[in-house]
């Protein structure tokens, strides 16, 4: 969670627009809801470097903010983001160009990735105070690389830096999901946590302060927003530590109406996608903030499962129901989502959830109050329903693991969702390969467990998965609960 310059400052970002923006995080009830990293995006430098092939920044464009600091020095605006409680986090490219700004104006730049530079770039970011770094393919896509290759390579780089700093560097996956990361981005590397991007940008950004008759007609529609949640959907790659990223928010940006932001965050929190706002949050109204930090709608996002929802109905076209399993037994998050362009009324199919007949309650987290269980529910047009639903799981099905493998899963429909139960008293997190009959299903971190103690992560299984191999130690695999929903 946190803020990144692209969407509303691109290629213009320097360090005073930084400093605004991390202010107002750190003011505005965002920090205290959780938002902590503060992301500058491309356009920080261009693609200079000194004789010792160290990055050379614009000292204009990063001064000393502290007496006794260095003009030029990209420590400067991390100490200052670190100074407000907050994280610091910085963007580099694959390959040896990086976007060079695409799709805005500007002259094109060149040499701005990390090709041939891995080691030294993430040491410098990570020696410079930075916490978190995106790493985009603009130059891996035009020398035709691979992302699986690349992105592990880089990810040794981001484990070195991190040996030598002490202090953790969190990897952002940027490769627009062109060569299917989800099949390769869990683990990838052997990196306990990560996101990547699954499409390409929400929009191009819309930079208020530059009037051009291309950034003035730019514009952000429901289009945008349900195409970026549509092309995240990947939730057998999705578990505690590894995330879609459905790309930067656009709260409350040009175009966006009240009903729009309660979509677009009522989606980004069910499927526990980084909610990286690239708004200009000095201007974002009182009811955007209010939906950025909904308390319960964040209980959603930052469920310890970390799962995709699944859509379990569509009872008239452009009516979803999308529900997520939660980490409490019996628990969902449930959004009724209307891409329609009238309102609609709802009664939920209770079945379809996987509960035992009527559930217990049933809370509607935008109004912050409880519903009857059998309360219809309205949607307005291109808005969406954000409810909590506590009941009673149906029984499931339950695999006992023999040698760490579970043999003969049922799970005819797809996806479904699983609990598995493992013991790891390494003290540390496991990345845990899994293999299906199909090939390398995806990869697991497993946190560690205490004692004689075992912990659950929630999982969900494509359709036909038949047998798990799990094959790492000291990980034990225990059991595999799978529920039916429908
Ligand atoms: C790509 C990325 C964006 C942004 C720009 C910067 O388009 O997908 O998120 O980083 O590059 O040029």
């Amino acid at each position: 969670m946190g803020w990144n310059s692209w969407n509303s400052f691109a290629n213009i970002v320097n360090s005073q627009i930084v400093q605004q923006q991390a202010k107002t995080l750190a003011s505005n009830g965002m920090k205290e809801a959780g938002y902590e990293y503060v992301v500058i995006d491309e356009g920080w430098w261009l693609g200079e470097r000194d004789a010792a092939g160290n990055i050379v920044v614009n000292p204009k464009q990063w001064p000393a903010i502290q007496p006794g600091q260095k003009d030029g020095d990209m420590a400067n605006i991390a100490a200052y983001i670190h100074s407000l409680g907050l994280k610091a986090g910085i963007y580099t490219d694959a390959g040896r160009d990086g976007c060079s700004m695409y799709p805005d104006s500007g002259p094109k730049y060149l040499n701005t990735g990390s090709e041939g530079h891995y080691d030294q770039d993430f040491l410098q970011f990570s020696k410079w105070g930075f916490d978190y770094v995106k790493v985009d393919w603009c130059g891996g896509a035009k020398e035709k690389y691979s992302g699986a290759v690349q992105y592990a390579q880089i990810a040794h780089a981001i484990q070195n830096a991190e040996k030598v700093t002490g202090r953790k560097l969190f990897f952002s996956i940027c490769e627009w999901g062109s060569q299917n990361p989800w099949f390769w981005g869990p683990g990838v590397g052997e990196i306990e946590s990560t996101i990547w991007r699954t499409g390409g940008d929400i929009i191009p950004p819309v930079v208020e302060s530059l009037h051009d008759t291309e950034h003035d007609k730019r514009v952000i529609t429901s289009k945008n927003v349900l195409d970026s949640f549509d092309a995240g959907l990947h939730p057998e790659a999705q578990h505690t530590g590894y995330y879609n990223d459905l790309d930067m928010m656009v709260m409350g940006m040009r175009g966006m109406t009240d009903a729009l932001d309660r979509t677009h965050m009522g989606l980004w929190a069910i499927s526990s996608a980084p909610l990286m706002v690239g708004s200009d949050l000095t201007r974002l109204s009182p009811v955007t903030v209010s939906l950025l930090t909904n308390k319960e709608a964040l209980a959603i996002h930052n469920d310890p499962y970390g799962l995709q929802p699944i859509k379990v109905d569509e009872p008239t076209p452009g009516i979803q129901i999308w529900a997520k399993p939660m980490a409490i037994d019996g628990r969902r998050a449930v959004a009724i989502l209307n891409r329609t362009d009238a309102s609609t009324q709802v009664n939920v199919n209770w079945d379809k959830l996987g509960l035992k007949g009527v559930p217990k309650s049933l809370r509607d987290v935008w109004n912050r109050r409880d519903l009857d269980t059998n309360a219809t529910v309205s949607v307005p047009a291109h808005d969406l329903a954000l409810m909590i639903v506590d009941g009673e799981d149906k029984t499931p099905a339950e695999y006992r693991a023999n040698q760490n493998n579970i043999i003969g899963i049922q799970a005819r429909r797809g996806p479904t969702f699983a609990r598995l139960q493992y013991a790891n008293t390494s003290g540390h997190v496991v990345v845990v390969p899994v293999k299906s009959t199909s090939g390398l299903f995806t990869a697991l971190a497993l946190p560690p467990t205490v004692g004689s103690e075992t912990s659950t992560v929630g999982l969900i299984l494509p359709r036909g998965t038949a047998d798990l191999l799990f094959d790492r130690q000291p990980v034990a695999i225990r059991e595999l609960d799978v529920y039916s929903w429908q």
